[in-house]
C-alpha cells in the first residue's frame, strides 16, 4: 500500500540523531508525527504512556534504542531492557490499539562478519580473526576450509544472521519480535538494516560511538583521526538524511503478516582510511594516522547490496560520499 500524505505516525527516538532527521522528513512529506523520546519524558517501556499516543495512529517508526557496541557485560541488562523489552512493550501496545504498520531501525551488525569468497571454495563465512594473524598485521579473514585469504563480497538480506555483540543481539531480537507481531496481528513490519550512518547532529565521541563520530570529534579537538588496522577495512557510509528518506519510503512498503528486511546503504563502499582522509581534508587537517592497532571484536569488511530496497521500496541514497563528508566535517554534532 502506498501512502500519500497525512499518515498519523508515532516516531520513537524522535529526539535522537537519526530520529530527529526522520521527524523532519516525515513532516515535510505531510505526515502527522507524534514524537516519543525518553529525553522528552516518554520511555518506550511505559505501556500506559504509549497507549495514549498510539490510540488513532496508523503507523509506528521505531528508532528508540540503546546503540553502539557496549563497553562490557555490565551493559547487557540495559541493552536487553531498552531494546528487547522496550520493543516488546511497543508491539503489544500496537496490537492493543490496532496499529498495523511498523518501520523498525535495525542494523547491518545482525550479519556479524561480511560476505567473502575463497578462490577455491567460493562463498564462505569466516569465524572471528585470530589474534596471531592480527598481531602480524594480517587483517584479511581466512577461509575456514583452506586457510587462504578471502576476497570480500557484498552481503544481501538473505545472508545468515550472526550477531556478535550485545547491541547486535538485541537488534536481531527486535526483528524477531516484530516478525512475531506481524504474524500474530496481520500487521506489516519493515526492518531497515542501517549501514554506517553519519551526518549532522551525530552524537560526539563516546564509548558507544561509531568510527565517523570518533574521527569527527578528534578533528574538532585538533587531533588526527587514528585509523586502525591498515585502513583498508571497507564499510558503507550512508548519510543520515538518506536514512531518513529510507524510513519515509518504508512507510509505504512491507506486506501484511510479514517482516521484510532491507539493507539501507549507499551502495558505494569506502575504506575507513579513505573516510578518514576525506573528512580530515574537508576539515582542514590534521591528517589521519594509520596505527596498525586492532580491536578483537571488529569485522574486517561489511558492504551491502542496496538492490532490494531500490526494487521494493524505491529507495536510492542520493548524497554522494564526498559531499556528505564535506558537510559532516563542519556540521554541528549532537
Ligand atoms: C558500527 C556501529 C554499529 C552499527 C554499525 C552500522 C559502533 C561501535 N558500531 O559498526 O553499532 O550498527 O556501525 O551503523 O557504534 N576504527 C578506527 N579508528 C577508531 C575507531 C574505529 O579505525 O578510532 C575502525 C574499526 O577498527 C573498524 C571501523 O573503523 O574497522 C568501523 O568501526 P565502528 O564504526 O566502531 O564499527 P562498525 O563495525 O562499522
Amino acid at each position: 500500500m502506498a501512502y500519500r500524505r497525512g499518515v498519523k505516525v508515532v516516531l520513537t527516538g524522535a529526539a535522537g540523531f537519526i530520529g530527529s532527521h526522520v521527524a523532519e522528513i516525515l513532516a515535510e512529506a505531510g505526515h502527522e508525527v507524534t514524537g516519543v523520546d525518553v529525553r522528552t519524558g516518554l520511555d518506550v517501556r511505559d505501556r500506559d504512556g504509549l497507549g495514549r499516543v498510539l490510540a488513532g495512529a496508523d503507523a509506528v517508526v521505531h528508532q528508540a534504542a540503546k546503540v553502539g557496541l557496549g563497553v562490557n557485560v555490565a551493559d547487557l541488562p540495559d541493552y536487553a531492557s531498552v531494546n528487547v523489552y522496550g520493543t516488546a512493550v511497543l508491539l503489544a501496545a500496537m496490537a492493543e490499539h490496532g496499529v498495523a504498520r511498523l518501520v523498525l531501525a535495525s542494523s547491518m551488525v545482525v550479519y556479524g562478519e561480511g560476505a567473502y569468497d575463497c578462490a577455491e571454495h567460493g562463498g564462505v563465512r569466516p569465524g572471528p580473526r585470530l589474534t596471531a594473524d592480527l598481531e602480524r598485521g594480517r587483517f584479511e579473514p581466512r577461509c575456514p576450509r583452506c586457510g587462504s585469504e578471502l576476497a570480500r563480497a557484498t552481503i544481501d538480506e538473505g545472508a545468515p544472521l550472526d550477531p556478535r555483540n550485545a547491541y547486535a543481539t538485541t537488534k536481531l531480537a527486535q526483528e524477531h519480535l516484530a516478525a512475531n507481531w506481524a504474524r500474530e496481528s496481520g500487521g506489516s513490519a519493515v526492518a531497515l538494516r542501517y549501514h554506517n550512518v553519519y551526518g549532522p547532529r551525530m552524537p560526539r565521541d563516546t564509548p558507544y560511538s561509531g568510527v565517523a563520530a570518533i574521527f569527527r570529534s578528534a578533528l574538532a579537538a585538533g587531533r588526527p583521526p587514528r585509523v586502525f588496522e591498515d585502513g583498508g577495512q571497507m564499510r558503507d557510509f550512508v548519510e543520515v538524511r538518506d536514512v531518513a528518506r529510507a524510513n519515509l519510503a518504508a512507510l509505504g512498503g512491507g506486506r501484511p503478516g510479514c517482516l521484510t528486511a532491507y539493507n539501507i546503504a549507499s551502495g558505494v563502499p569506502h575504506s575507513v582510511g579513505e573516510m578518514a582522509a576525506e573528512l580530515a581534508a574537508a576539515h582542514g587537517g590534521p591528517e589521519p594516522v594509520t596505527t596498525g592497532e586492532y580491536r578483537l571484536g571488529d569485522v574486517r569488511h561489511i558492504v551491502a547490496s542496496p538492490e532490494l530496497a531500490r526494487r521494493q521500496l524505491g529507495f536510492v541514497a542520493e548524497i554522494p560520499f564526498a559531499q556528505g563528508m564535506k558537510e559532516f566535517a563542519t556540521a554541528p554534532l549532537g
